[in-house]
C-alpha cells in the first residue's frame, strides 16, 4: 500500500517537475492599456527552453484571433515586460495570455487566468505595481503573488507541499 502510494506521489512529482504555468497575470491581477505589462511564468519548472507569447480572448469581437506579441522568448528570462506597442489592445475583459509552441502556435504550452485589461490610467494590480514601474521588480512581483491566498498559486503551493510529501516518503519505502 505504501509502495503505490509513493508510487502515485512519484509520478505527481514528475508531472509537477515538468510544468510551464503563467504566474502572473493571475486570477485577481489585470493589465493597464497602453502601459507596460509584467508577464511571469515558472521558468525553473519549465520543459520548453523557448515559445511564443500570444495574448488571446473568447470573445472573438474583442480579438478575432490570438495576437502574437512576442515570436520566440527564452524561458531562461522567466518573465517579460510586455510594452504598449506589443500589445495595443483595448480595454476589456476575458483576456488569456498563451506560451505555445515557435513552430505551432496552436501547440499551446500554458495558458493563464483570464484577466481584465484596465483603461488607461487606472492603477496596477497591488502584487505587479513595483514590476509596473521598474523592469527589474518583477522577481518580487512573483514572490509577492506566492504568498496571495486568492490567487493562482494558491493551488500550487500545496502542490508544493506534496512533493515535499512524495520525496519523504519514496525515501521512506526505499
Ligand atoms: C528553441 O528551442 C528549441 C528546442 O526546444 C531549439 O531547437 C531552438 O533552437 C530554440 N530556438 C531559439 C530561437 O532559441
Ligand atoms: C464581446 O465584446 C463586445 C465588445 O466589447 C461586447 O459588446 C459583447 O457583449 C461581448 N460578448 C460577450 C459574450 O461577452
Ligand atoms: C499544431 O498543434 C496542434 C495542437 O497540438 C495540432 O493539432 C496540429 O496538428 C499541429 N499542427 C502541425 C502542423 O503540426
Amino acid at each position: 500500500m505504501f509502495r503505490r502510494l509513493a508510487l502515485t506521489c512519484a509520478a505527481l512529482l514528475s508531472v509537477v517537475s515538468a510544468q510551464l504555468v503563467v504566474t502572473s497575470p493571475g486570477a485577481n491581477d489585470w493589465w493597464v492599456a497602453s502601459s507596460v505589462n509584467t508577464l511571469a511564468w515558472s521558468c525553473t519548472s519549465s520543459p520548453y527552453l523557448n515559445f511564443t507569447i500570444l495574448l488571446a480572448n473568447s470573445n472573438l469581437s474583442i480579438l478575432p484571433a490570438p495576437l502574437a506579441i512576442v515570436a520566440v522568448q527564452q524561458n531562461f528570462d522567466c518573465s517579460e515586460s510586455i510594452t504598449q506597442q506589443q500589445s495595443a489592445q483595448p480595454a476589456g475583459s476575458g483576456y488569456v495570455i498563451q506560451l505555445a509552441s515557435t513552430l505551432n502556435e496552436t501547440d499551446i504550452y500554458a495558458e493563464s487566468q483570464p484577466f481584465e485589461i484596465k483603461a488607461l490610467g487606472s492603477s496596477y494590480p497591488t502584487t505587479t505595481s513595483s514590476a509596473g514601474s521598474t523592469p527589474t521588480g518583477s522577481a518580487s512581483a512573483g514572490a509577492a503573488q506566492a504568498t496571495k491566498t486568492g490567487g493562482a498559486l494558491a493551488e500550487y503551493v500545496p502542490v508544493g507541499m506534496s512533493m515535499v510529501a512524495a520525496l519523504a516518503l519514496s525515501l521512506v519505502v526505499a
